[in-house]
């Protein structure tokens, strides 16, 4: 398996919807551990965007949306809201939930030991209001439109060509529209050619920060408004958990 493949497994689809939508409890069984870090999807949101900004009916997009809990929160303040991702899996979950409400899965305990769970929307959100498609970031369909609201949460270092992504939003994001980039600046050649890494290499011996290139490729059409660290926590099973900060950044369209 390659690991751009890892999204359309079983093992990243029962992860993702404990990320998404497992309680605490679920997803950090350990009154000592970091519990700052949990519900991060519920923050890229509720954290990061600029309410007072938004025009009447706002519309939202959710790149690299995965099971879609971020899509879902957006549509508390968003008339419509698309969520699009690269996995099929991802998608066809996300689509059932936001058809039914909710989905039964098993998240690991150790080893193949498992606990059933029911990943659900909150009642209260309008899944009306949301809309699922596979697509890719980096090439999306022409006629999608503009957006008050785009969101990338931990999707840059995921790209084989995260320049080839950021370069397109100028046109998706409205004027006086908001774009919300977090990353953890986990640069990979498995998913990114060192070539294409935004930040955590050398250029002509000077040491390239994500922030910095996010800057030089953005500030020409958008107003940084501010940067926050955002910790989240993926578990893997029991006694295994991925503790990580992403770098947050919200940026204004002129
Ligand atoms: C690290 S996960 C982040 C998911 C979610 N935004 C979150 O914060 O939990 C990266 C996501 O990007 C998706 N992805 C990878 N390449 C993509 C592409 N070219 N277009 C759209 N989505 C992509 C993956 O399928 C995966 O769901």
């Amino acid at each position: 398996m390659s690991t751009s493949d890892f999204y359309e497994t079983e093992r990243a689809l029962s992860e993702y919807l404990l990320f998404h939508y497992g309680s605490p409890e679920q997803a950090l069984p350990w009154p000592f551990g970091p519990a700052g870090a949990l519900d991060y999807p519920v923050r890229c949101v509720s954290e990061c965007l600029e309410m007072a900004r938004l025009p009447a009916r706002p519309r939202a997009l959710d790149l690299g949306c995965a099971v879609g809990r971020s899509t879902f929160e957006l549509a508390r303040h968003c008339a419509e809201v698309i969520g699009i991702d690269y996995s099929h899996r991802f998608i066809e979950v996300a689509r059932h939930l936001q058809q039914h409400g909710s989905i039964p899965y098993a998240y690991v305990e150790e080893g193949h030991l498992t606990t059933p769970a029911t990943a659900a929307v909150p009642a209260e959100i309008d899944r009306r209001r949301v809309a699922f498609e596979q697509g890719d970031a980096q090439a999306l369909r022409p006629d999608l439109g503009a957006f008050d609201v785009v969101l990338l949460a931990n999707l840059v270092d995921r790209l084989r060509q995260p320049r080839r992504c950021l370069v397109s939003l100028p046109d998706r994001v409205r004027p006086g529209g908001q774009l919300i980039v977090t990353t953890p600046c986990t640069w990979l050649e498995e998913y990114t050619p060192r070539a294409e890494w935004l930040g955590g290499c050398e250029e002509d011996g000077r040491p390239v920060r994500t922030l910095e290139t996010l800057h030089g490729l953005l500030a020409p059409h958008f107003t940084l408004s501010r940067t926050l660290d955002l910790p989240f926590l993926i578990r893997e099973h029991a006694r295994k958990f991925q503790w990580s900060v992403a770098q947050a950044t919200v940026w204004i369209r002129r």
